[in-house]
């Protein structure tokens, strides 16, 4: 498509995308991508809501299927593609992001050693750090959902689910001795074989599937030559044991763990 096409077709969804925002009484006379009555856009900023159009331009989404979850700092959308695959949604949002809780899990990371200031950058570059770490993943065969695209601060990745519906997370799920040896035989592959500490393992962040565990939400994970990733490991260990500690299984001494997975 040549500039002038492009240029205009994005001052058509701009002023498109002012009404919308202009009237929230005309939600329901959404189209264009937007299902009727499911609202995107009342938490989503403007240029969000401008970059969810451009990855319908790009196709790499047909439509936009209502929210799955919402956060304090991010919300997952329920998003399909032209094939009537569904994929995640994880949009970063800017205006409520505290970046100081972030700051540590980022600065130290020699993969991300030139930060830009202001919120903004940083958020995106939130996105696209946990788009790497799940690609990271992804390729050493580490159960993760597949990371498909990643634009400013939305994220795309496989929905781990069924129509609409994610999978439960070990939170949700009855827990046997099985998961927990796939729960730690998941973070010393993180180690080893994606050379990542994740940083917020726990039983929030790992689905149970029929084909068994898949771990996500890898934003907060680091490289192994971040200064903290070894303190971040035993944090991860000490979290998953106590969650299966919890449900009765026993569980593996965390420093005999630690110290396993390290040596
Ligand atoms: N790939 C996915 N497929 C299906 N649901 C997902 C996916 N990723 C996240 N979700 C849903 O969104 C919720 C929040 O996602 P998460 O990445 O943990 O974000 P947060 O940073 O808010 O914890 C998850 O608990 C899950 O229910
Ligand atoms: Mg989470």
């Amino acid at each position: 498509m040549s500039d002038d096409i492009d240029d205009d077709i994005s001052r058509k969804l701009e002023s498109k995308i002012d009404n919308k925002l202009a009237s929230k009484s005309k939600r329901k006379h959404l189209e264009d991508g937007f299902k009727k009555g499911k609202v995107v856009n009342e938490v989503l900023d403007k240029p969000t809501v401008m970059t969810l159009y451009k990855m319908i331009k790009d196709h790499i989404i047909a439509y936009v299927n209502g929210s799955i979850s919402a956060g304090k700092e991010s919300v997952v959308f329920w998003g399909v593609d032209e094939h009537d695959v569904s994929v995640a949604l994880k949009i970063y949002l800017v205006s409520t992001s505290n970046f100081k809780k972030r700051e540590p899990y980022i600065l130290g990371d020699p993969r991300f050693s030139r930060l830009k200031k202001g919120t903004k950058n940083l958020v995106y570059l939130w996105a696209r750090k946990e788009f790497r770490n799940l690609s990271q993943c992804y390729d050493a065969g580490i159960p993760v959902p597949q990371p498909l695209y990643v634009t400013n601060n939305v994220l795309a990745m496989d929905f781990v689910g069924q129509n609409g519906v994610p999978e439960k997370s070990l939170l949700y799920s009855e827990v046997d001795e099985d998961d927990y040896k796939q729960a730690i035989s998941i973070i010393k592959d993180l180690y080893h074989k994606a050379k990542l500490v994740h940083s917020d393992y726990s039983e929030y962040n790992i689905f149970k599937t029929e084909n068994g565990l898949v771990v996500f939400d890898l934003g907060s994970a680091v490289d192994l030559r971040h200064p903290n990733a070894l303190e971040f490991l035993k944090r991860d260990i000490y979290n998953i044991n106590r969650f299966f500690n919890k449900r009765g299984i026993s569980v593996e001494d965390q420093n005999s763990l630690f110290e396993d997975i390290v040596k």
